[in-house]
């Protein structure tokens, strides 16, 4: 039986698309059960009408809390019976009644080498800061800011005349093609997570 997954995204989508794209194409065995979106007018929202995936698209300040909302998306999770959350864009700061459910269950990218540039912004980060190489880091997600043991990376140079439109580019063209085999792998149970330590078989 497929893994069964939902993807977090609050903006364009690229990502998301990336790995709809890879499961119709036949590269990646995973059921895409819902998409989470907090920005019900964003392009991601679109793409998942486009692709026939269900959509939970809500509005924070429809809530009293963020654990208001994230009760509501957990109970959908558990009704969809989803084993695996992957983070893609999703621009909200995730509280425990997710992170504890979902412990060792739940991804994100980021679009630098992590622990270098967490936060908002990172490409931007990397390139004020002047930076020779970045990259692309896939990681669980632990309680905090892109903090959680990292499973796999990709390197690549920074340009002397890179702008973060240019960098941005060439970052998210490798981000498109990680993500998906970093899903594939934890899908065909090659990962484990030893403390820090993710290996993988
Ligand atoms: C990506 O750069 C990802 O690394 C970061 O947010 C961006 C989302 O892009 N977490 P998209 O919405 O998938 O196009």
């Amino acid at each position: 039986m497929s893994l069964r997954i939902a993807v977090f995204a609050s903006g364009n989508g690229s990502n998301f698309q990336a790995i709809v794209d890879a499961v119709q194409a036949g590269k990646l065995d995973v059921s895409i059960e819902l998409l989470v979106c907090d920005k019900p007018q964003a392009p991601v929202a679109a793409r998942a009408q486009r692709a026939g995936v269900e959509a939970f698209l809500f509005k924070p300040k429809d809530y009293a809390s963020r654990e208001a909302y994230e009760q509501e998306i957990l109970q959908k999770l558990r009704e969809k019976q989803v084993d695996l959350v992957v983070l893609a864009g999703y621009m909200r700061i995730i509280t425990p009644v997710l992170v504890e459910a979902y412990e060792g269950r739940m991804i994100n990218i980021h679009p630098s080498m992590l622990p270098s540039f967490p936060g908002i912004n990172a490409i931007g980060q990397a390139l004020q800061y002047g930076v020779k190489v970045t990259g692309v880091t896939v990681h669980y997600v632990d309680g905090g800011l892109d903090s959680g043991p990292i499973i796999a990376q990709r390197a690549l140079d920074v340009f002397a005349d890179d702008t973060e439109e240019t960098l941005a580019v060439r970052i998210h063209a490798i981000e498109q093609e990680l993500y998906p085999e970093v899903i594939s792998w934890i899908a065909a149970g090659k990962v484990s997570i030893n403390g820090r330590n993710v290996t993988i078989d």
